[in-house]
C-alpha cells in the first residue's frame, strides 16, 4: 500500500501505542452480540503486544452525550480479552488520573482498553485540550478504525496531529480493498446500489456513475426509478418527490455511458409481511393493489450476466424486503452467483453498509467475497467520493 504509513514502519517495542479501534459493537445488554469488528481489529492487537508494544485500546460506543453505564465498554473489553486470548485491563476512564495510572502500570506486550471516548464532550468536538489529554498517554497513534474513519473526532483524527500515525493493519486492508474496487479497478466494474431512498444515496449514484461502467439499481430505490420511467408501481414504496431527480439522474448516467440495470420483473404482493402471497410480474403490469417486495427471476438473471460480463464488483445495499422471507431470494441469489465468480477468480467483489453485510451473511456469501467491509457511514461516505478525516491524517505528506 502507498501513500499511508502503516505498522511496517512503525517501532512500537516499549512504546505506548494509543490504539483506535471501532469497538462500536451491536449489545444486548451487556453481551457482544456481534463480534465481527473485534475479530477484525484482533491481528492488530496481537501484531502490537508481540512486537513488544503496550497496546492501549482507544474506542467510542453508542451515542452517549456524557458518561452513562449503559454505554461503558468494559463488558467489550472482556469480549476483546476472549478474542485475542489474552487479558485485557481496563480503566475507568480514557483521560485524567486513573488513565495515567492504568498506563503506567503497562509492561510490553500488555493490553488495556480505556472507556468509552464520548463520555467526554471533547472527543466529538475534536478539542485540542483533550486531544492533549490523549495524547499524554502515548507515544505514538495507530488508527485502524475506518469504520469510524468519516469523523473528524479527537480519537479518530485530532491524535494525528499530535502523534506520529499509522494504519493499523485492518485499515491497511480496507483501504487495498476499496482503491482495488473503486480507484484502479479491472474493468468492466459494476456496482449494486440498493435500499430504500434514492434522497440518501443522490451523492454516491452521482460518484458511482462516473466510476463504473453499470449501476444496477435495486430496493425501493429502483422502484422511483420505475415511476419516474412512467410504469405504474402500484403501493410499492417510493418517492413521488424525487421522480424528476431520477429522470435526471438516468440522463446523466446516459451521456456518461453508464449503463443503469433496472428490474424488468418483480415478486409483487399485496401485503407487506413475511410469507405475504406473492406472485411475478412484469415490471408493466404491477397492479394497483400490489407493491413491489423483490426483483423477479428475469432480473435475476439479468443482473447475475451482468455480473459475468464484469471483473469487479462493489455493492451496496439489499435488492428486495431482504429481512423478509421468500422476499430475500432476488439478494441471496445475485449474492451467491456474486460469490461463485468470486471464489472462481473471476471476479473481485467488494461490498459494506449495515444492512448489506446483514443481508450477505444471511445469504451465506460474505466470506467468498473478497472482502466485506463492517464499515456503515464510512462505506457510503466513501462511495461518495468524500474525502474521510480519519484516513486523510495517514496520509504520507
Ligand atoms: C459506526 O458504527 O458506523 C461507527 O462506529 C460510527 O459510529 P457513529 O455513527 O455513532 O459515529
Ligand atoms: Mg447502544
Amino acid at each position: 500500500m502507498t501513500g499511508f504509513r502503516t505498522l511496517d514502519q512503525a517501532d512500537v517495542a516499549n512504546k505506548r501505542v494509543l490504539l483506535r479501534v471501532d469497538l462500536n459493537v451491536p449489545m444486548e445488554g451487556v453481551r457482544v452480540s456481534d463480534a465481527t469488528r473485534i475479530e477484525r481489529v484482533a491481528p492488530t492487537i496481537t501484531e502490537i503486544a508481540d512486537r513488544g508494544g503496550k497496546v492501549i485500546l482507544l474506542s467510542h460506543l453508542g451515542r452517549p452525550k456524557g458518561p452513562d453505564p449503559k454505554d461503558s465498554l468494559r463488558p467489550v473489553a472482556a469480549a476483546v480479552s476472549a478474542i485475542v486470548g489474552r487479558p485485557v485491563g481496563f480503566a475507568d476512564d480514557c483521560i485524567g488520573p486513573k488513565a495515567e495510572a492504568a498506563v503506567s502500570a503497562m509492561r510490553p506486550g500488555d493490553i488495556l482498553c480505556l472507556e468509552n471516548t464520548r463520555f467526554h464532550k471533547g472527543e466529538e468536538k475534536n478539542d485540542p485540550t483533550f486531544v492533549d489529554a490523549l495524547a499524554k498517554l502515548g507515544d505514538l497513534w495507530v488508527n485502524d478504525a475506518f469504520s469510524a474513519a468519516h469523523r473528524a473526532h479527537a480519537s479518530t483524527e485530532g491524535l494525528g496531529h499530535v502523534l506520529p500515525a499509522y494504519a493499523g493493519r485492518t485499515m491497511q486492508a480496507e483501504l487495498d480493498a476499496l482503491s482495488k474496487a473503486l480507484e484502479a479497478p479491472q474493468r468492466p466494474v459494476v456496482a449494486i446500489v440498493g435500499g430504500a431512498k434514492i434522497s440518501t444515496k443522490l451523492d454516491l449514484l452521482g460518484n458511482l456513475m462516473s466510476k463504473v461502467n453499470a449501476l444496477v439499481i435495486g430496493g425501493a430505490m429502483a422502484n422511483t426509478f420505475l415511476a419516474a420511467q412512467g410504469k405504474a408501481v402500484g403501493k410499492s414504496l417510493y418517492e413521488h418527490d424525487l421522480l424528476g431527480t431520477a429522470k435526471e439522474t438516468l440522463a446523466k448516467a446516459a451521456s456518461r455511458q453508464c449503463e443503469i440495470v433496472l428490474p424488468v420483473d418483480a415478486v409483487a404482493a399485496k401485503k407487506f409481511e413475511a410469507n405475504a402471497p406473492s406472485r411475478v410480474v412484469s415490471v408493466d403490469a404491477v397492479g394497483g393493489d400490489e407493491m413491489i417486495l423483490d426483483i423477479g427471476p428475469r432480473s435475476i438473471e439479468h443482473v447475475v450476466s451482468v455480473l459475468a460480463r464484469a471483473k469487479t464488483l462493489v455493492w451496496n445495499g439489499p435488492f428486495g424486503a431482504f429481512e423478509m422471507e421468500p422476499f430475500d431470494t432476488g439478494t441471496v441469489e445475485v449474492a451467491e452467483a456474486a460469490a461463485e465468480l468470486t471464489a472462481a477468480g473471476k471476479l473481485v467483489s467488494v461490498a459494506g453498509g449495515g444492512d448489506t453485510v446483514a443481508a450477505l451473511n444471511a445469504a451465506g456469501a460474505s466470506e467468498r467475497f473478497s472482502y466485506v467491509s463492517t464499515a456503515g457511514g464510512a462505506f457510503l461516505e466513501w462511495l461518495e467520493g468524500k474525502a474521510l478525516p480519519g484516513v486523510e491524517v495517514l496520509r504520507v505528506k
